[in-house]
């Protein structure tokens, strides 16, 4: 931040920084939204797509789906199955309520905290019959990987664009690409706030 205001270019933290020259904004409050930005925008889908492709490695015949197909709407589907299944920020979210409202017969009363496992929503046999099997075919629309409600993520259009790009383009273009170590020797991101893996060696 201190660089794009002692130097500004044509770039969205030059137009973060103007912001805080206008006063508008504290220095800490724009370095925060960078932050936000850095981890929301590239942990999310780098995750998604070294992930993505293990559990497309896992399930062979998932893979050849999309491997074999140039069908858009295959593919945007399978992104969507892919977000759905794997769920990837974890941690649930959490809203405060402002009006008592009665869910399930479950009263949550004006200004108690509530966490909701999109996780756990994301696996409801009501919605997603089976919900465990990967199921690239499946309709994942419902799904709520990019949380729900006035906050749900700012960049979901990006990242199914992102998202889409890869899958439709990578196992075509490397139609032999697999795992070069056992499931068990990959390490995972139990620690994280966004769930993937640190690395996931392959071969081709
Ligand atoms: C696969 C990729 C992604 C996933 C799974 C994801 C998921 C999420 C989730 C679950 C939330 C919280 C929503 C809520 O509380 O209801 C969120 C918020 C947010 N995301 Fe993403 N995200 C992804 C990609 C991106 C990208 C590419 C960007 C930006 C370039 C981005 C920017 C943001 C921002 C700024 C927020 C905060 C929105 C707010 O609080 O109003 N995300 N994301």
């Amino acid at each position: 931040m201190a660089e794009k205001l002692a130097d500004p270019a044509d770039d969205l933290l030059s137009k973060v920084a103007a912001r805080v020259r206008d006063g508008e904004l504290t220095r800490q409050e724009a370095a925060q939204m960078g932050v936000l930005l850095l981890i929301a925008g590239h942990e999310t889908t780098a995750n998604m797509i070294a992930l993505g492709t293990l559990a497309l490695l896992q399930n062979p015949a998932q893979l050849a789906l999309l491997r074999d197909s140039d069908d858009p709407k295959l593919v945007a589907g399978a992104a969507e199955e892919l977000l759905r299944y794997l769920n990837i920020t974890h941690s649930g979210r959490r809203r405060v309520a402002l009006e008592d409202v009665e869910i399930a017969g479950q009263v949550i009363r004006a200004g108690e905290g509530i966490i909701m496992p999109n996780d756990i929503g994301n696996r409801d046999p009501d919605v997603f019959p089976d919900p465990d099997r990967l199921d690239v075919r499946r309709d994942a629309r419902r799904h709520v990987a990019f949380g729900f409600g006035v906050h749900q993520c700012l960049g979901q259009p990006l990242a199914r664009v992102e998202l889409q790009v890869v899958y439709g383009t990578l196992y075509r273009r490397i139609p032999t690409l697999a795992a070069a170590v056992p499931i068990e020797e990959i390490p995972f991101k139990h620690d994280g706030q966004v769930y993937g893996v640190y690395e996931l060696p392959v071969t081709w």
